[in-house]
């Protein structure tokens, strides 16, 4: 291999990497030491804000094929064939530590992919729960408050987490799956992923149905315990994806939905759209559609990983959102994020950009307008619209990918809708009834670990959710606590 000249970041050789220009030996810097200023300058500049939750992940690069067409459903052009394949970049990451913290919390992981279709970017922006802790946006900064470090000591507050959930029962479903064996994966690639939310897809007939995905582990499910946890690496789940692609043991998931009909929705006895509740599979068989290898490692981590950008509302014609109230707000999160953490321009990052054409009249902003994937960005001599120059090749919408009407099935007043009195209880209670015995004991022992540090009022009224869910589990809850006591 030939060798390599060092240049500065403009490309100009570099004579010397290890002496600044001084004066004589021992004299002070001079003022055209210009290289290594440009140095320290660059330096200073490595970071961007990290992501305000999810801050710690690793990605990879795969394929999604179809093995079975989803026509009937979507005309979601990257769904239409079977043995159709699709480009795809994935994160994964834990929520609640910043970067520096450990792969290994007891905490949901992201599940993130972004599909490069031929009609755009589609991002599945999922856990690896099918449910979360909230039903409504408004409650998620003051969720994630409670789960993150104490603002004055800066120390990891269990307290304040059971603090939040006494005032949450909607929690209690995700809070029973969090504390659950299953709370720890023992690695990315033994987990599998959601989209929790319900989507929409609608197909060439116009009609709409609702659905859900599930990316399901081909490797199996594989979970540590609390003390196998605490003796793991902290990077050691992003050791085990990277080494496990280099080796060429690419990891792999099936894709699936479940399907609900906009009649059944109408009907069905729990709001579709409630994101602390599953459709249970028994009424929403899963139906297979595509595999997902990954099998390509990022070249950057920084570049790529760092500054991907994935966002709920990166949709595609076929593909659309539900009334679900979470995901509403996701919708305006993401790209707010974005344009914060990277900046305007995030899009035309190699690792964001589309595979596809990209036209459009957005203008300028801090690093505009570089190529691309082979394409030139924001290059149309025209930059407003309408214009006259439709035919001249100037882009213009396509009404036929225009989503159906969304009907809104109830009253449509406007104002703040108390869905307090939703049941918070039932699939939480039908979880814990299908646990082993041994898993039952799992889960209260590690809700008793951090519910023995939190007041007395917060045990009694999480007691009292556990108890509403299944009397057995509040038993279970209040005998690991009694344990708890006297080991302390
Ligand atoms: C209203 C509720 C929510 C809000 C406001 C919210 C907001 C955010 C924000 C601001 C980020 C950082 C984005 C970035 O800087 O790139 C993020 C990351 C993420 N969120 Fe949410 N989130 C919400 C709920 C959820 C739910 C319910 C899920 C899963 C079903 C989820 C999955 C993720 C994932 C996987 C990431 C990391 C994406 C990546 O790898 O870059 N979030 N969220």
């Amino acid at each position: 291999m030939s060798r390599k000249t060092l240049t500065t970041a403009t490309g100009t050789p570099v004579p010397d990497d290890d002496n600044s220009i001084s004066v004589g030996p021992n004299g002070p810097l001079t003022f055209d030491n210009h290289y290594t200023f440009e140095k320290l300058a660059h330096f200073n500049r490595e970071r961007i804000p990290e992501r305000v939750v999810h801050a710690r992940g690793t990605g990879a690069y795969g394929t999604f094929t179809v093995t079975r067409s989803m026509e009937a459903y979507t005309i979601a052009d990257f769904l239409q064939n079977e043995g159709q394949e699709t480009e795809v970049f994935a994160r994964f990451s834990t929520v609640g530590g910043g970067q520096d913290s450990s792969d290994y919390a007891r905490d949901p992981r992201g599940f993130a992919l972004k599909f490069y279709t031929a009609e755009g970017n589609y991002d599945m922006v999922g856990n690896n729960t099918p449910v979360f802790f909230l039903r409504d946006a408004i409650k998620f900064p003051d969720f994630i408050h409670s789960q993150k470090k104490n603002p004055r000591t800066n120390l990891p507050d269990p307290a304040a987490m059971y603090e939040f959930w006494a005032n949450h029962p909607q929690s209690l479903h995700q809070v029973t799956i969090l504390m659950s064996d299953r709370g720890i994966p023992a690695s990315y690639r033994h987990m599998h992923g959601f989209s929790s939310h319900t989507f929409s897809f609608w197909n060439a007939k116009g009609e709409r149905f609702w659905f859900k995905w599930h990316f399901k582990s081909d490797q199996g499910i594989r979970c540590l315990t609390n003390e196998e946890a605490a003796r793991m690496p902290p990077f050691g789940a992003q050791q085990d994806l990277v080494e496990a692609i280099d080796r060429g043991d690419f990891p792999s998931w099936t894709a699936k939905v479940q399907i609900m009909t906009e009649e059944q929705a109408r009907s069905y006895h729990i709001n579709p759209f409630d994101l602390t509740k599953v459709w249970p599979h028994a009424d929403f068989p899963l139906m297979e559609v595509g595999r997902l290898v990954l099998h390509r490692n990022v070249e950057n981590h920084f570049a790529e990983t760092e500054q991907a950008a994935f966002a709920p509302s990166n949709l595609v014609p076929g593909i659309g959102v539900s009334p679900d109230r979470m995901l509403q707000g996701r919708l305006l999160a993401y790209q707010d994020a974005h344009r914060y953490r990277i900046g305007a321009n995030a899009n035309q990052l190699s690792v964001n950009a589309a595979r596809c054409p990209v036209h459009h009249y957005q203008r300028d902003g801090a690093m505009a307008g570089c190529p691309v994937h082979g394409q030139a960005i924001q290059t149309s001599e025209v930059n407003f619209y309408p214009n006259d120059r439709i035919n001249a090749g100037v882009p213009a919408p396509e009404p036929r990918v225009a989503e159906p009407p969304m009907p809104i099935e109830q009253e449509a007043w406007l104002g703040r809708f108390d869905t307090s009195d939703e049941d918070h209880y039932s699939q939480a209670g039908a979880l814990f009834r299908l646990m082993s015995p041994a898993q039952q004991g799992q889960l209260c022992n590690n809700i008793a670990e951090g519910l023995v540090k939190a007041t007395e009022s917060v045990r009694q009224r999480m007691l009292q959710q556990f108890e509403k869910a299944e009397p057995g589990y509040a038993a279970g809850v209040a005998e690991a606590l009694e344990k708890q006591h006297s080991e302390a």
